[in-house]
């Protein structure tokens, strides 16, 4: 019997293309283009490619577009390179900044079909603490809000919580089928495989056991399983572990969870690949070793739903060749397949195999967080 997880059955978002007629009507939207930058250039457009729908539904709808979003956490950090990216697929122009004295007048002069994008709000600092001076502010551009950024429905911020409480709110295409997809994966078909990567277990405490009810399978990989190995008494020596122990953790010993069997060290023996249990003071584990995708491919295969998201080896340091390997696995799948988070879905581009899976989610922690809830008090601005 399935079990009361607490999760929203019946979100019914309010959709932009349910508006009525937009022709002429200034519309504000949220997109999700904070990506990943390389010398100044854009280096994984897949956010970009999924904010297009929206933008074009609009344009086509005739509607006056002034779009918002964030990139990175350095208040200096510019959406200057996403603006040249974006413009390749879609007209616009750049707006600037919001507050500058020459954004009112651009705004005043924007046309039907036309579309203004601005320069990154979290330069400002209402924006990460939901200022109503800056709610006000984008609120008196626009007579509506569109909220197409799932991947910060987990941000209360101006642009993402704010100005939903005070114009007429709706979801964008993308997060609309984002809410959509990631449902399904709150219904496994069984056999059902979790497979959860990347750091932080204090985060992720609820999320592991929420699966182990709702799953068939939790494989714990990346710096996440440092913990769990650490917790059921291996050496881990120098490998990044979380603020959190889990040696009283429910799940601990569950017969759900799986967990790598080998890994990829680096020390004093230079790079080497060894069993967990052999794993001493001066190692410090980065990825998962080969033995550990060859456990992992029969439950891959066997899987009529798998959920994914987070790398299993230290992808910034080069350590890929895991999280590979199971994208590649997960790709040749017959399961229902859900992805998401940059590194994981950088790692899918890479090899070319976006196409083959079910859906790729643009959510890192908003994903987890939805996973996790159901919902969030940003989505819950957009519902009927
Ligand atoms: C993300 O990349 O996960 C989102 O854009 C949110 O970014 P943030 O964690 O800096 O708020």
């Amino acid at each position: 019997m399935q079990q009361n997880l607490g999760i929203n059955h019946t979100m019914h978002l309010k959709l932009i293309t349910e508006a009525g007629n937009l022709k002429g009507k200034r519309v504000l939207v949220r997109s999700s283009c904070n990506v990943p930058l390389d010398e100044g250039s854009v280096r994984n457009s897949f956010r970009l490619r999924r904010a297009l729908p929206t933008l074009q539904y609009l344009q086509a709808q005739g509607a006056r577009v002034i779009v918002i979003s964030h990139i990175g956490r350095d208040h200096k950090d510019t959406l200057l390179p996403v603006f040249t990216e974006l413009s390749k697929s879609i007209s616009m122009r750049w707006g600037g900044a919001v507050t500058d004295e020459s954004f009112a007048a651009l705004a005043a002069t924007t046309q039907d079909g036309d579309i203004l994008f601005c320069e990154n709000l979290r330069q400002l600092p209402g924006e990460e603490t939901n200022d109503s001076a800056l709610v006000a502010l984008l609120a008196q551009y626009a007579g509506v809000y569109v909220n197409d950024a799932f991947a910060e429905v987990h941000r209360e911020h101006a642009s993402t919580y704010g100005l939903a409480k005070v114009l007429p709110a709706y979801a964008g295409i993308t997060l609309a089928e984002e809410v959509q997809e990631l449902k399904k994966v709150m219904h496994p078909a069984h056999p059902s495989l979790f497979l959860l990567g990347g750091a932080k277990f204090e985060t992720k405490m609820p999320l592991v056991e929420k699966y182990l009810a709702l799953y068939d399978y939790v494989f714990v990989g990346g710096a996440l399983a440092n913990d769990m190995l650490k917790a059921r008494g291996l050496e881990v020596g120098l490998s990044m572990v979380s603020e959190v122990s889990l040696s009283d953790a429910s799940f601990l010993w569950s017969e759900k969870m799986i967990l790598p069997i080998d890994v990829v060290v680096e020390g004093p023996a230079g790079v080497i690949t060894k069993s967990v249990d052999t794993v001493q003071k001066d190692e410090r584990i980065f990825d998962m070793g080969p033995e550990t995708v060859a456990l992992l491919t029969r439950y891959i295969a066997e899987a009529k739903t798998i959920l994914w998201n987070g790398p299993f080896g230290n992808y910034e340091a080069g350590f890929e060749e895991s999280t590979e390997a199971v994208a590649v696995l997960v790709a040749d799948a017959e399961a229902f397949s859900v992805l998401g988070g940059g590194d994981t879905v950088a790692a899918v581009e890479k090899l070319g195999l976006n196409e083959k899976f079910s859906f790729i989610s643009i959510g890192g922690g908003s994903m987890l967080t939805f996973l996790e809830h159901g919902s969030t008090p940003v989505l819950d601005t957009l519902v009927n």
